[in-house]
This record gives structure tokens, sequence and C-alpha cells, in this order.
């Protein structure tokens, strides 16, 4: 962890973890706790190809892969806030949230995806909506890379080649020195362990490039590089004048071993440390470098496949340095948990699963969502909150995303169910076990695109309308809780157990 600035938010949130539990505080959110929504750039703004704006691999994908979208759909208009961000932030007012975390569209900044040429409709676009949000009050949290990267820069390789770590610099500038007036907050990646499967196979996420235990990893360990050289650009250019922090956020599920066995054990703690570890690792740990299973598990299973060097790409000593505390905060997102049981066969086919050693499934009574990974487990929560505690020193928390999925309506009474459960195992985290977390975040702040899903799965707390043209947006029974308890900081009485 960075022993810099940290901005008032996080020392709150530092001040809060300490906090002594008493049992009416145990519903109750600490003084300074912030509560916010999400959506991101190619999920929500539509406005695909307009004002200049370039192409990026969801562009691709939905026009050239239909197929692989579930609803044969697109982000072509999605929820088109590109030309209706004063009424996306007239739904926040509404919800009364602290802050918004939205994220930028590389394409629609830099069309091709590098710095010699910026899109002005672009840069207008994003001061429209900061600017709209803080005079209402609400802080903008923004993300820089959420997915949508510029086709030219896939047609480079994408992720895999070295150079977009440079590219992504570049484009973390024109950010910094644009909006780093007003943002104090910045995520440079959602998920990692998710959009470079994007490299491993080819049945989800853009680009679908099938490269199985190849594309993943060299994928990853330009996305590490580049977010450290985000983060020190930030730290040497910026810090010092914007006052801001930078983090990224990582997901993962809880694993829970399905049998109190020590081989079920270490299945799921190799899950952790492949899914989160591949990222947390080299950022937040005192040491630094991939997690030694990792680097275990791939040199040697490379070397029994025949290879002659591992499949998982080395840090030299000084990368190690360079990108070890590249964090102020640990941006969490949080969906589910899953069962482990080992699975040891060794597949002669390298793969980024069979590396991990484990089968996954879920308990048939968990209740389920619209989404075939994701169901509610509340109890999860608690377990990786803890568990980041411990494997990290404790680092200040922000939840980045947490929701979940139906297919239509707006009684939502499952969705009420999950965030009621999951915020309250958040208060035991920080009450009880003195997780810093400071923050909470909704997915989403309305229905939109999910990516192979299309429109098939909704998360919002507002229900969009995706048949009529002018996107009709209309509070949930889900909304409306969320907004009692941002205005109550507290879970409601009549919710809890
Ligand atoms: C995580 C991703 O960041 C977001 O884009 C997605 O819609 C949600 N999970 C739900 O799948």
């Amino acid at each position: 962890m960075s022993g810099r600035t940290l901005s008032f938010l996080v020392l709150v949130a530092a001040v809060c973890g300490a906090r002594v539990p008493t049992n009416s505080s145990n519903y109750t959110f600490p003084d300074g706790f912030k509560f916010g929504v999400a959506t991101a750039s190619y999920q929500v703004e539509g406005a695909w190809n307009k004002d200049g704006k370039g192409h990026s691999i969801w562009d691709y994908q939905t026009h050239n892969e239909t197929y692989l979208i579930a609803d044969g759909s697109n982000g072509d208009d999605a929820c088109d806030s590109y030309h209706m961000l004063e009424k996306d932030v007239a739904l926040l007012k509404n919800l009364g949230v602290d802050f918004y975390r939205f994220s930028f569209s590389w394409s629609r900044l830099l069309p091709s995806g590098h710095i010699n040429a910026v899109n002005n409709a672009g840069i207008d676009y994003y001061n429209g909506l900061i600017d709209a949000l803080l005079r209402e009050g609400i802080e903008p949290l923004a993300t820089i890379y959420h997915w949508d990267l510029p086709q030219q820069l896939q047609d480079l390789g994408g992720w895999p080649n070295p150079v977009l770590a440079d590219y992504f610099e570049d484009y973390a500038r024109l950010l910094f020195e644009n909006f780093g007036d007003r943002i104090k907050m910045w995520i440079t990646f959602n998920e990692p362990s998710v959009f470079t499967n994007g490299y491993e196979s080819n049945i989800n996420h853009a680009p679908s490039i099938e490269a199985p235990g190849f594309g993943k990893y060299l994928a990853s360990h330009t996305v590490l590089k580049a977010h450290a050289q985000a983060y020190h650009l930030y730290n040497n250019m910026f810090r010092e004048t914007q006052k801001g922090n930078v983090g990224i956020t990582l997901t993962i599920d809880w694993c829970e071993p399905k049998e109190e066995t020590e081989h079920h054990l270490a299945a799921c703690e190799r899950f952790q440390q492949f899914e989160m570890g591949l990222y947390g690792n080299p950022i937040f740990s005192e040491e630094g470098d991939y997690p030694e299973i990792v680097k275990t598990r791939v040199d040697n299973i490379s070397e029994a496949q025949g290879f002659r060097r591992s499949r998982l790409p080395k840090f030299t000593q000084d990368e190690i340095e360079y990108i070890r505390g590249t964090a102020d905060f640990f941006g969490l997102n949080h969906y589910t948990t899953q069962l482990g049981t080992p699975s040891t066969v060794i597949d002669s086919q390298p793969s980024y699963r069979n590396d991990i050693g484990i089968h996954t499934e879920y308990d048939e009574s968990w209740p389920e969502s619209a989404s075939s990974w994701l169901r509610d487990v509340p109890w999860g929560f608690r377990k990786i909150l803890v568990s980041l505690k411990q494997r990290y020193g404790n680092p200040p928390i922000i939840i980045t995303e947490n929701g979940f999925s139906d297919r239509e309506g707006h009684e939502d009474d499952s969705r009420i169910h999950y965030h009621i459960g999951y915020l309250t195992e958040l208060l035991k985290a920080l009450h009880e076990d003195g997780v810093n977390v400071f923050g909470y975040t909704a997915w989403s702040l309305m229905d939109n695109f999910e990516w192979n899903q299309g429109y098939t799965e909704r998360f919002g707390l507002h229900y969009v309308n995706f048949t009529d043209p002018e996107r009709p947006r209309t509070i949930k029974k889900s909304g409306k809780i969320f907004k009692e308890i941002v205005a109550t900081r507290e879970i409601p009485e009549r919710f809890r157990k």
C-alpha cells in the first residue's frame, strides 16, 4: 500500500475500520461510509459511431460474431446514456448516492486508440457528465478501462502485446490531464481476471481469441504493467496538484471447500490465488510478484506438457518492485460463492482452468438469479472480505460492484433479498471483523447490455424499456429500498434478522 497522501475518504475508512462494535451499530453504516451505483461505457452509452467515436472490440464482436451474444443484440444504442446524461444524473440524485462509478470509453476519446488524434466530442461528453454530477454533489468515481479496447489496438494483438502498457499510459495521461481536476478516485482496470478470458477461449468476452493456457497469462502480464505505469504517472505528475487516489478493481468469488479435507481447502486456495492473487499479489502483497502457488503450478505443468519454458511470463526483480504497492485502495467486485473440489488430472492440452486444478459448482439450495454463474450466497461476502484483510494487511476496500440479475419486472424481491443479505454481511465484516471497507457500489444504476448475455439478464435498480427509442427508466422496488438505505445509513428494521 502506498504511504502517500490518502484522501479524506480513505482516512475516514481507516478510522471506521477500527471502530469498536456495539449491537446497535451492527445494522448501521459508519460516518463517512459512501454509497454509489455503477455502470460502464459500452453497457450504457450507445452512440457507438456518433461524433467521431472509433470502434472497440465490443463493437466488432457484436457486429461480426453475433452468434456469441445470447440474443444477437449489441450496445449500439444500449441505454443511450450518451444522449441522456441529464436523465441519468437525475436518477442518481433521486437515489441520493454519494458517488457514481462510470467508465471512459477509450475509443470515444481516442478513436484509433492512439494519442495522436483526440476526439474532442468525447472530451466534451465526459466533461458534461462530470460537471453535471458535481453540480448535484455526486462524486465521480472513474474506471479507466472497462473492457472496450479500441479495435485498432486489438489488431496489434491486444493485451498480450506488451506495447499496450505504453498506449494505456498515454490514454490514462489524457484522462488525468483533462478530468483529474475534478475526479479524485481512479480505477485503472475493471476485473482483469474476467476480461483476459477473452484471450483464453472463444466462448465469451471480446476479443474471443482462442489461446488457452497462454493468452490469458500474456494479457494479464501487460495489464499489470499498464496499471503500474498509470499509477506511477499519477504519482509523478499529477498527485501533488490533483490530490486523488488510484486503485484497481479485482473480482473474486468466495470458494467454499465442498468437503472438509486438506485437498479441498488447497483447491479453494489455488482458486483464490489464480483468480485474484494473480493480480492482487503483485500489487497488494508485501513481497509482490505472482503468488508462489501460481508460479509453481504453471511452471511444473508447462514442463510436464513438454514446454521448454513456463507458459506464465516472469517479472524481473525491477518489475516486481515497480508494480508492488501501486494502489491507494482495493476495489472489490463480489457477486457469489462456488463450491470447490480438487481436480488433479493434468491435461496434455494447456488451459488456465487445468492449471488451477479445481472443479467448481453451486449448491442447489442457493437461490438462483438469471445468470448461470450467480447465486445469492451472502455469507461468502463476509468470508472473502476477511480473507482479503488477512492476505493483504487490511487495505482500504471499496466494493465497486455487487448485484443480482433477473429477467423482467419492477417487483424485484429477489434483488432486494440479495442486497439486504450482502449489506448485512458487509456490516458484520466491518463491525465484527474490523475489515477496512469504506464504500459500497450497487451494480447497476439501470438495466443495460450484459455483454455476451445481451439484454437477457437485468441487473438494474432502474428498469429500462429497450423496445422504446426513448429508453424510459423507471425505479424498481429494489431502487426504492436502496434509496432508503442510503438516506438512513442503516438496514431498515423490517429486514433485520
Ligand atoms: C462485472 C462487470 O464489471 C460488469 O460489467 C457486469 O455487467 C457485471 N459484473 C454483471 O455481470
